[in-house]
């Protein structure tokens, strides 16, 4: 397991270099280390620079999470490269946390339904939709990529705060509400 690089880092907030060797072992390592350190950890979702690579790797998906306890499961993808599109331009505020903020949450907005692709470590191309917190995970996990943290993203500082304090608030307004 890696550990993990936080808020603070510089490097978190550069823009990730595209992956041209996916048959590399340097991205299988680090496809690996990501896997590990995501699986002990316990997140929804991790980038490659949140290990200290600035590549554009992101990893996400879960059976059941108790850092998201009130969210149905995702399924469990590694894209290369990633990028989505908008499919819809509502948004819909829900609270974040970021292994790279540990203890934190805040409310962010974000678009309630995606279109996403990406290469999967076979290189196959992958193409989806995704919606709700589902597509919030991979918004937030592309985010990674070009140097943005959730906390970059609250419109509200009184809605940012330790999750000890919110987790209440955070269980009751059960993956938040239209805006
Ligand atoms: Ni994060």
């Amino acid at each position: 397991m890696k550990p993990i690089v936080r808020m603070g880092a510089p490097s978190l907030f550069e823009r990730s270099s595209e992956v041209s060797d996916i048959d590399s072992s340097e991205i299988k390592q680090l496809i690996e280390d990501m896997l590990i350190t995501l699986q002990r950890l316990g997140g929804v979702g991790i980038a490659a620079p949140q290990i200290g690579v600035n590549k554009r790797v992101i990893i996400f998906g879960f059976d059941k999470s108790e850092r998201y306890p009130n969210e149905k499961p995702i399924p469990h993808t590694i894209l290369i490269n990633p990028e989505y599109t908008v499919l819809n331009e509502e948004k819909i505020a829900g609270w974040e946390g970021c292994l790279s903020v540990p203890g934190m949450r805040g409310k962010v907005s974000r678009y309630k339904e995606i279109q996403y692709c990406g290469i999967d470590p076979m290189g196959r191309r992958i193409e989806s939709v995704a919606e709700g917190f589902h597509a919030r995970v991979i918004q937030h996990e592309v985010d990674h990529l070009n140097g943005v943290l959730f906390p970059l993203l609250i419109e509200d500082m009184h809605n940012f705060g330790f999750e000890d304090l919110l987790w209440e608030r955070i269980l009751s307004e059960n993956g938040g509400k239209k805006i």
